[in-house]
This record gives C-alpha cells, structure tokens and sequence, in this order.
C-alpha cells in the first residue's frame, strides 16, 4: 500500500545507471557521447512508434495498457483467489512459455526463497508448482508431492493447442475424473477470449469452469501483468494492486522522447548501438536470488521478441543477440571470467538492490586467519553490495562494457517497474531494428513439427517431408 504515496514511489524508484558502457569510463571501448546524440532522431523515431501504437490489439501491444485497464478483473481475481488460498493445499499451474515463465518469475521474486517447505501457517497460502516442461519424470514428481483432489489446476494457454500443456490437462484431467472430482471444482481456465481449445472445453462442460480472459492483444511473454501472472500471484497472496502500480509508474518515467530521460529507451539505445558493433551476447546478472528466474523470463522476452529473420521492409536481417541468465554472486565463479577476459562480444547489464529483504551480520572469528577474519563485523548485504560493485569495476577496468539496473527493494511495486522497463526496453528495441517485436513464426513451426511428428490430422504433408528427408548417418554419430 505504500506506493500510495509520492515520497514512497519515488524513493522506490528504479533507475538505470549506464556510466560504464560509456567512453569516459571505458575510454576507446565505449559510447561516445556523439554516438548517442546520433541516434537521437532514431529513438525518437521508436519511441513514436511505440507511442502510437499503445494498445492496439491488431498489433500485440495491448501490454502497454494493462497497468490501467483491468480493476474489474483484479478485483474477480483477489475475490477468487482468496477462496482458493481458503480451498485448496496445492496450486499448479499448468503453461508453458509466456505462459509460465512470468508466474514462475514473480513467485521467485516475492515469497520466501523456501517457500514450499514452510509450515502451512508461515505459508499462508497452498504450495506452489509451475509445470512447464512435458518431462515425464518431472510430471511424476510432481504427482508424487500434490494430492490432485487438494489441488487448484490453473491451465493457461492462450491458444489452447500447445502440445505440452495440453497434454499435462489430458493426464491431470484423467486423473481427477478416476478419482470422482469434478474438473470445474479443480481447475481455472486462462486463455483467449472466444477461441481457442480450452473454450471449446469450457463448453463441453456447460460453461461451468471458472475463466480468466489473456486478451487478444497481449502475447505470451508480455502477459505477466494480466490474469497469466495477476492469479497465480494473488494466490500466493502477493500485492497484484502493488505490482500494476509499478508497471503504471514506470510507464510514466518512460514517457519521454530523449535517451536520457527514458530509461527504457535508453537501455533500448545502449542495446542498440552495441548490436551495431557486433556485441551479440546480452548478459542479464540479477545481484539477488530473489530476481535469479526474473533474467528467465527476459530471456524469453528478448529471445522471441527479437530474433527475427526479416524487417518490416522485407529485409533479411536475423536480428536479436543472445540472452544469457546469469547470477551474482554465484556465477562470479563461473561465468565472470570468460566475461572479463573472453571476446569482447558482450553486454552485462546487473541488477543490484540497495536494501535486501533481510540482514545478515557475519559473526566475527578466525581473526589469526586474514583470508577470513577481515570478514567479521560486516554483514552479507555488504559483501554481495561489494561483490556487484567489485565486478562491474573489473569489467569496466577491463574495457567490458556494462550497465545496472537499481532496484532500492524487491517488492511488488519495484517488480512491476523491472518488469515493464524491460517490456518497454524490448519494444523500443525491436523498432529501432523495424522488426516485428511481437510474433514468433520461429516458435510456430517447432509446433508445427511437433504436430506432424505426433501424427495430428492436417500435419500429413509436413509428417512426409519429415519422413523424406535424409537420413541421418551412422558415420556422423559418435
Ligand atoms: O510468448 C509466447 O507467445 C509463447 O511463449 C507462448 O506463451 C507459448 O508458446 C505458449 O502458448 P499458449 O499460451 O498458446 O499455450
């Protein structure tokens, strides 16, 4: 509730600090000044576009208005929800994609690390599980942990006909109607409006089951903010109000034309002209378990939102540079080497938090033993602080060009700001690159493979092109 007011807001306000991608820190290595008042007309150009396109449906950019336009459905969502936190012992999702990797996010970045573990009344909510993988052993573990009739299945898939999805409703459905539940007592549908698989089920079933709308015109991996994310999280009892806060306060520092008073446009810029000199690896290095499974779910934004094989001009240009998850401190020691010394081929942009959600004083000790006693006395707030310090220092020192996203907490409110500067950052990007930010023919043809592979009606010409092309050679396998 705190983001009622100005002075909390702003002192909740997240920034972009982007000195070390810059030519003052990084001498010959980084941005000049010149080079970002260059691309001052392009980024007005992107920020236009975005600006004028907010909204529209027949785009996939009805993202953008999501922070504004669904009290009715939050309000249905934190009713619903607060019966199945009453109902229900267990809470599964079941999705994949954009239809996972944002509740799997959120959950991970709002309720306690160990959250599953902890004794119903800490919980205060069911337990929690996202399935989105069709792996069978991971499907069994999951039989093994939930009792399916104490259980809320939330499917959400947009289109109804994701072969993974679909399959785990198939297998969950069999299993609550041999054990006499009715499926519209256990399940919430969340997918498109009117078409779609799971509408003609809900049908089936008189229209009995309880639905949540993915509107027509927000996609998968931009569907955090709407009921994909909103009920899972208010399930897990997070402030869903808090999170929309976010998004819509974030949105009001993005609403300018200029590199450096948007920081979403300014990211977008940076991405944009290191892509240019052929940097095309992106790095995201959460400092803070809490946000470890945020660079997931941007993973999947910039990915498919990005990686493109033509522009809007018809070009062939297979834009998009590698997302790589990455965390702090733990891939320090694993990862920060090759980032220091490897090919100059990268960005890394860090997210650090000013204030964790809790303090941890080292003890003192073992002061005869230098390698260990300096640490007692400070606490690991300063040392993962001095960690993510140290690290984008070095990088810098060694020419490697970095940025950090500030968090001052990790609450609602903050990652409702994270999640929709990274939106913003992705849609100015992708056109800056004239690109289609918001389809994925690349994801649509695996589905399609899959479906011929599986032998679904329709998919035959597709099965015998598969069958017909050339075996695959024993002398190529090892
Ligand atoms: O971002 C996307 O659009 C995709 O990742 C989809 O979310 C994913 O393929 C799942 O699709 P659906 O929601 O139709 O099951």
């Amino acid at each position: 509730m705190g983001y009622k007011t100005k002075e909390w807001r702003n002192a909740m306000r997240v920034k972009v600090d982007y000195n070390y991608m810059m030519a003052r820190s990084l001498g010959e290595r980084g941005i000049k000044d010149s080079e970002l008042r260059a691309l001052k007309g392009k980024a007005e150009e992107a920020f236009e576009y975005v600006a004028a396109n907010r909204g529209k449906d027949e785009l996939y950019m009805g993202w953008t208005e999501l922070p504004y336009n669904q009290d009715e459905i939050v309000a249905d969502i934190i009713a619903t929800a607060k019966q199945v936190r009453k109902k229900f012992k267990y809470f599964v999702v079941l999705g994949i994609g954009g239809s996972a990797l944002g509740p799997i996010m959120a959950f991970n970045a709002l309720k306690h690390l160990h959250y599953n573990e902890l004794p119903p009344k800490k919980r205060g909510g069911p337990k929690f599980y996202v399935e989105d993988n069709v792996d069978p052993v991971r499907m069994q573990a999951l039989l093994d942990v939930i009792v399916p009739e104490e259980t809320c299945f939330n499917v959400i898939s947009k289109s109804g006909a994701t072969s993974e999805t679909m399959a785990q409703f198939l297998i969950i459905s069999d299993i609550l109607e041999k054990r006499g539940v009715n499926l519209t007592d256990n399940m919430i549908l969340t997918t498109d409006a009117s078409r779609g698989n799971l509408i003609k089920i809900d049908e089936k079933f008189g229209g009995k089951f309880k639905k949540y709308v993915l509107p027509d015109g927000v996609g998968g991996r931009f569907s955090e903010l709407c009921p994909v994310g909103l009920l899972p999280a208010a399930v897990l009892g997070i402030d869903i109000k808090g999170m929309l806060a976010g998004a819509a306060y974030m949105d009001g520092l993005c609403s300018k034309p200029s590199i450096s008073r948007n920081p979403a446009l300014a990211c977008a810029a940076l991405q944009y002209v290191t892509m240019l000199q052929g940097k095309n690896i992106n790095v995201l290095m959460p400092y803070s378990d809490n946000l470890k499974l945020m660079a997931d779910w941007y993973c999947q934004l910039w990915a498919e939102s990005l990686g493109k094989a033509v522009d809007y001009a018809g070009n062939k240009v297979n834009a998009g540079t590698t997302p790589v998850k990455s965390l702090g401190v733990t891939d320090q020691h694993s990862q920060v080497q090759l980032y220091i010394e490897g090919p100059y081929d990268k960005v890394i942009t860090f997210i650090s938090v000013e204030k964790y959600g809790t303090e941890m004083p080292i003890a003192h000790g073992l002061e005869d033993i230098p390698d260990v006693g300096f640490l007692g006395g400070h606490t690991m707030q300063e040392l993962i602080q001095a960690e993510n310090k140290a690290t984008a220092y070095a990088l810098m020192r060694a020419g490697r060009m970095n940025y950090t996203i500030v968090m001052p907490e990790v609450n609602a409110f903050t990652l409702g700001q994270l999640m929709f500067l990274l939106e913003m950052q992705t849609a100015y990007t992708g056109a800056l690159l004239n690109i289609n930010t918001f389809n994925q023919p690349g994801v649509e043809n695996g589905k399609k493979a899959t479906f011929a592979l599986l032998g679904k009606k329709g998919y035959e010409a597709q099965k015998k092109e598969m069958d017909e092309a050339p075996a695959l050679e024993d002398k190529y396998t090892v």
